[in-house]
């Protein structure tokens, strides 16, 4: 797919700025516990790469990945885990890194399955967040950049699976599908 004609909503710069400066007050809150990372596939793992890069305490790193936009889950507002975690979270402290949170759905539906393990604690950082489009509310404390109910792409955000890859995040409404 051709790069679109596109408005850089989040430039290189900016994101160059803002991971440390989160990776930070991340530490400060949880960096003594040997922190869960779970990374929710796919679009969180360019910002989850950065991110762990500027983490100095330790941590492990999981994976999980629910269904997505684009088929029947969403109007009925259910959301699948299509991979689950391959580690046991029963007393640990969890940081979920999701790339969006858009209507909260996701991020409340997987907070919640997973409070039945009965992990100690459950934190979230995402790279972006849609205040405007919440129906959800799921507690998220680290939100690297607000933005405008615009469709973006980039850093790990993707339309039809495209564009995962640009180091910037530009609004591609024009040629995305309204949700
Ligand atoms: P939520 O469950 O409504 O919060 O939606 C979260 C998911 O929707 C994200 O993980 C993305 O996969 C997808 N999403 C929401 N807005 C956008 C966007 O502007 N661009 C690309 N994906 C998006």
């Amino acid at each position: 797919m051709m790069l679109p004609e596109h408005e850089i909503v989040i430039s290189e710069e900016q994101i160059r700025r803002r991971i440390p400066q989160l990776a930070k007050l991340i530490a400060a809150d949880i960096g003594d516990s040997n922190p869960l990372i779970v990374v929710i596939l796919k679009g969180a793992f360019i910002f989850a790469s950065d991110l762990v890069r500027h983490f100095d305490f330790p941590y492990e790193i999981d994976f999980i990945s629910t269904s997505s936009y684009g088929n029947a889950t969403k109007s009925s507002g259910i959301v699948k885990i299509l991979k689950d975690l391959d580690e046991p979270i029963k007393n640990r402290t969890l940081l979920f890194i999701e790339d969006i949170v858009d209507t909260g759905l996701t991020l409340h539906y997987l907070t919640e399955i997973l409070k039945i393990r009965r992990p100690k604690r459950i934190e979230i950082a995402t790279f972006l967040s849609k205040p405007s489009r919440r129906k959800f509310h799921p507690e998220v404390k680290y939100v690297g950049f607000e933005i405008d109910d615009r469709f973006v792409v980039g850093y790990g955000l993707d339309y039809q699976q495209q564009y995962r890859g640009l180091p910037y995040v530009i609004a591609i409404d024009e040629i995305a599908t309204k949700k």
